[in-house]
Order: C-alpha cells, then structure tokens, then sequence
C-alpha cells in the first residue's frame, strides 16, 4: 500500500508541475506578446509627423484712416488691442505681464484691466497699477497694400509708434 501511495504522490506532484509549468509558459508568452505590441505601435507613429497647426501670427486689421485718433481697437481672439495715439499706431499684446491673464479694456475708465491680480494698464500700454513689472510688450506693426497688420510673432522696443 506504501508503494501505491508513493506513486498517487509523485503522480500529484507532476500533475501540479505540469499546470505550473503551463501557466508560467502562457505568462511569458503575453507578456512577450504585450512588449511586441507596445514595440510595433511605437514604430508605426514614428513614421507619422507630429505636426503642432499654430495659429496665423499676422493678421490684417483696416485701413489705418478707418481708425480714429485715440481709439483703442480690441481685437479679443488674437489677443491683441491696437492703439490710435496721436503719435502713430501702437500694437500690443493683450495678455498681462504679470502672470498672463487675458487683460480687459473698460473703455469708460479709459483703462485696460487685468481681472486676475488688478494691475492696470494705460491705453498704450504703459504699467499703471502693479502688481504687473512690466509695460505690455509692444507688437510689430506695419501697413501692407494700404491695410495695418500685426505680427504677433514679433515684440519691438517699448517705445516703437508707427506712424502713418
Ligand atoms: S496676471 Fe495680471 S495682475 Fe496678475
């Protein structure tokens, strides 16, 4: 009877094997498979550009006799106000150099606002009220085929009017 239970045993243990042996082998197998899938798909977008669409830095506004002396032309979706002075036209950014909020002009108080920190600008841009350290930079601005158009792409010296 010793013998016959010796060999249930054995027979037990090859059985426990066997299936461990099966489950280990379909392990490496996915994870095999999984490295390979994660290789191929790494690969095949390696062949595709990743291509960044930006949006136009140059824009036209109108005519520069269409705006008048001291008007302050807002221009929201590019982020841009464009100032009539009596000096000459002034682009610039309309994004605040504090911590880049999207500032607001409040054509009543003559003022452009940012709403995040209350720094206050004057319509040419000029720093009023902090905590912003700096003017808002100044745009690139000329007249092409008699139409104002900015650059956004390029910041001028602070002082830079084009007149007209
Ligand atoms: S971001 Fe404009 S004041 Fe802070």
């Amino acid at each position: 009877m010793a013998l016959i239970d010796d060999l249930r045993a054995t027979r037990a243990e090859g059985e426990s094997a066997h299936t461990r042996r099966v489950f280990l082998q379909a392990v490496g197998a996915g994870a095999l498979a999984l490295a390979n899938v994660g290789t191929a798909v790494t690969a095949v977008r390696y062949l595709w550009p990743e291509v960044l669409f930006e949006p136009e830095t140059r824009f036209r506004i109108d005519r520069p006799d269409d705006i008048a002396v001291g008007t302050l032309t807002v221009l929201p979706q590019q982020k841009v106000y464009v100032m009539h002075a009596a000096s000459g036209f002034i682009a610039m950014s309309a994004v605040c150099t504090h911590l880049g909020c999207l500032t607001q002009y409040e054509r009543e108080n003559n003022r452009i606002l940012c709403p995040c920190h209350g720094s206050q600008f004057a319509p040419d841009g000029s720093a009023r009220q902090g905590p912003a350290p700096r003017p808002l930079p100044r745009l690139a601005l000329s007249v092409e085929r008699g139409l104002l158009v900015v650059d956004t792409s390029k910041v001028v010296a602070p002082e830079t009017v084009l007149k007209v």
